[in-house]
């Protein structure tokens, strides 16, 4: 049923929102697909590191634009040339570095073809940062995701947890402060609400509240209903 009209949803916000949570949950209750495009600038953090490049240099980071292949598969795994990159993605290393590589102009340019290639031939669910005001901005849905940042590091520090990655509460608010800083502040495409984007504070909501809140902006906006 959803299928007959090719429908996008951006999802925007700060470093730890939840978006993600929310995204794939809302793009399996809708049978949409789910574009993570966090973990594509996370691969190409991965690549440069891997090359033995320094991802605060715009020129050695850009360095391997040409040579690099990432893919989102439907499973979710993600794809950096050929290699299974999923899980080494969400370590420290490539979170503290990941800012610097999405600053560099030429290395969005490249992954948002790819993200709007996505979005051509069917319907997405896409979390990131400038997907409502850069990468498409004209998605029937714009939800701009919020949290405070004592939330947003309780989550990420209870996620790392659980995935078996040593970090302190205190270093995850300081990565988090640090990277709201930089994505606010970047020259190119900077984190912000498009203004036609429904503003979701999900500070005092829980998770199926906020997947409640997004199915029903859906819904309003386009008329699709989720079927759950
Ligand atoms: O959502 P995330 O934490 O996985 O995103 C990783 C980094 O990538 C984050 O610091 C901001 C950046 N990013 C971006 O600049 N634009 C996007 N569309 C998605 C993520």
């Amino acid at each position: 049923m959803n299928e007959q009209k090719i429908i996008s949803v951006a999802i925007d916000g700060p470093a730890a929102a939840g978006k993600s949570t929310i995204a794939k949950r809302v793009a399996k209750i809708l049978d949409f697909t789910y574009v993570d495009t966090g973990a594509m600038y996370r691969a190409f953090t991965y690549a440069v590191i891997k090359a033995g490049l320094n991802p605060e240099s715009e020129a050695e980071s850009c360095s391997i634009i040409p040579n690099t292949d990432i893919e989102l598969l439907p499973n979710g795994t993600v794809l950096c040339n050929g290699e299974d990159v999923t899980k080494v993605i969400r370590e420290p290393l490539v979170s503290g570095n990941v800012s610097y590589i999405a600053s560099y102009k030429d290395i969005r340019l490249a992954l948002v073809e790819l993200q709007r290639k996505m979005a051509m031939s069917k319907s997405v669910v896409m979390d990131g940062r400038d997907i409502g005001t850069y990468v498409l901005p004209n998605a029937e849905v714009k939800i701009y995701q919020i949290a405070s940042v004592e939330v947003r590091a309780q989550r990420r520090y209870i996620e790392n947890q659980e995935k078996g990655i040593e970090t302190s509460m205190d270093d995850v608010i300081a990565d988090v402060k640090k990277r709201d800083y930089i994505d606010s502040h970047r020259a190119f495409a900077p984190l912000r609400p498009a203004e036609d984007a429904v503003h979701l504070d999900t500070d005092n909501l829980t998770i199926d509240e906020v997947v409640e809140a997004a199915l029903k902006i859906i819904e309003e906006k386009t008329g699709v209903k989720a079927c759950h």
